[in-house]
């Protein structure tokens, strides 16, 4: 069986001012009645493939994420709580490291909280496909058709040409410059890292020894400083707080050999831009998708989004308005991936 390891500790600034730091975009019922988090663990609840899940989630919001597993009464194996946010290359080590203390063969699945998948069925049987690769050692990618150059993305090449289910990884580059992803884009010959890994625990920790020991070492004190209680596992914050702030991506997946991918066509997206929810939405005959409180006239291709404020728009086209109670962001559609630029400009400002 596959243990699942629910990364859950970002911020997703680029879709502020409705993911704050107090409650980030993976708990927002983006599209649905669920939050994204809960639509994530829900589809790994199929207890014949899957054990109960390893959820790693940051101290600061602990209790959103305790709360939204009930609601969809799914128990967790482990809560993993972090002292600080290191991104995903610690968070994945600390679980590895405590799933392999249970079960030395355990193979993880790593999932990111922030997709949306369409085809449920499609996705399960790309996972069950790669069993047989992981337990031999390979890192299984899930790769997704490019429809656009986007920056936002790891790119993979695999190393023989499409048709094999599960084939080589050639070329992992983590989220390219602009002219590199147009270039990988026109080629055809990359597909999107959709962020999902499932690997044996032992052979991502060997990875991890391998290309960035500090992740280990950090998170194995954590973990020997840490408390437990139950199902409730807080890491030792001074050990942890040493860990590098490193992705996955950067510090395994890009420079490991034993990388393997498989490509899969279920639905996938990340709901990670505003231009992501624009995309999904439900757009007018004119193009427009609004959400909340918004009305608009002679207007095209906009995201409008009121939260408890109206917003009206006349004339405009390719725009983001997304008013909150305390902020107004207007953007154009092309630019909602600087969003963080701006986010971590304010968060020093103040
Ligand atoms: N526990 C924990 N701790 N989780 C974290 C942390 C952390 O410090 N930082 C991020 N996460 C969680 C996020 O909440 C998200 O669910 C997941 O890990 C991935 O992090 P993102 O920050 O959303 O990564 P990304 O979208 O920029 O890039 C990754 O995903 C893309 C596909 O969506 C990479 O894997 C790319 O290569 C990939 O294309
Ligand atoms: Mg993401």
């Amino acid at each position: 069986a596959i243990v699942p390891v629910l990364l859950c500790g970002g911020t997703g600034t680029r879709l502020w001012p409705l993911s704050r730091d107090s409650y980030p975009k993976q708990f927002i019922a983006m599209r649905g009645e669920l939050s994204l988090f809960q639509q994530t663990a829900l589809r790994i609840s199929d207890r014949r493939l899957y054990r109960r899940p390893i959820v790693v989630v940051n101290e600061d919001h602990r209790f959103i994420a305790v709360d939204q597993l009930r609601e969809i009464d799914v128990s967790p194996a482990t809560l993993v709580v972090e002292p600080v946010g290191r991104n995903t290359a610690p968070a994945a080590a600390v679980a590895a490291l405590h799933a392999s203390e249970q079960d030395g063969d355990a193979k993880l699945l790593l999932l990111p909280a922030d997709h949306v998948i369409d085809d449920e069925a499609a996705f399960t049987a790309a996972v069950a496909s790669g069993l047989e690769a992981a337990g031999s050692g390979r890192i299984v990618l899930f790769g997704i058709e490019p429809n656009s150059a986007a920056t936002g993305y790891g790119y993979i090449r695999q190393d023989q040409p499409s048709g094999a289910a599960a084939s080589g990884v050639a070329e992992f580059v983590e989220k390219p410059a602009a002219a590199t992803a147009e270039r990988y884009f026109a080629s055809g010959d990359y597909l999107w890292n959709s962020g999902i890994v499932l690997v044996a625990a032992r052979q991502l920790l060997a990875e991890l020894e391998r290309h960035a020991p500090d992740v280990v070492n950090a998170a194995r004190a954590a973990l020997v400083d840490g408390e437990r209680d139950l199902d409730f596992l807080r890491l030792g914050a001074e050990a942890f707080g040493r860990a590098p702030s490193i992705s996955i991506d950067h510090s395994v997946l890009e420079k490991s050999e034993h990388a393997s991918v498989i490509r899969v066509r279920c639905g996938w997206t990340d709901l990670g831009a505003w231009s992501a929810l624009w995309e999904i939405g439900d757009r007018d005959a004119a193009g427009n998708v609004m959400a909340g409180q918004a009305v608009c006239d002679d207007s095209h291709n906009c995201y409008l989004r009121g939260e408890g404020i109206l917003v009206a728009a006349v004339g405009v086209e390719d725009m983001i308005v997304v008013a909150t109670e305390d902020v107004v962001l207007v953007t154009r559609k092309d630019s909602d991936q600087n969003i963080k630029r701006l986010v971590e400009r304010l968060k020093r400002e103040r």
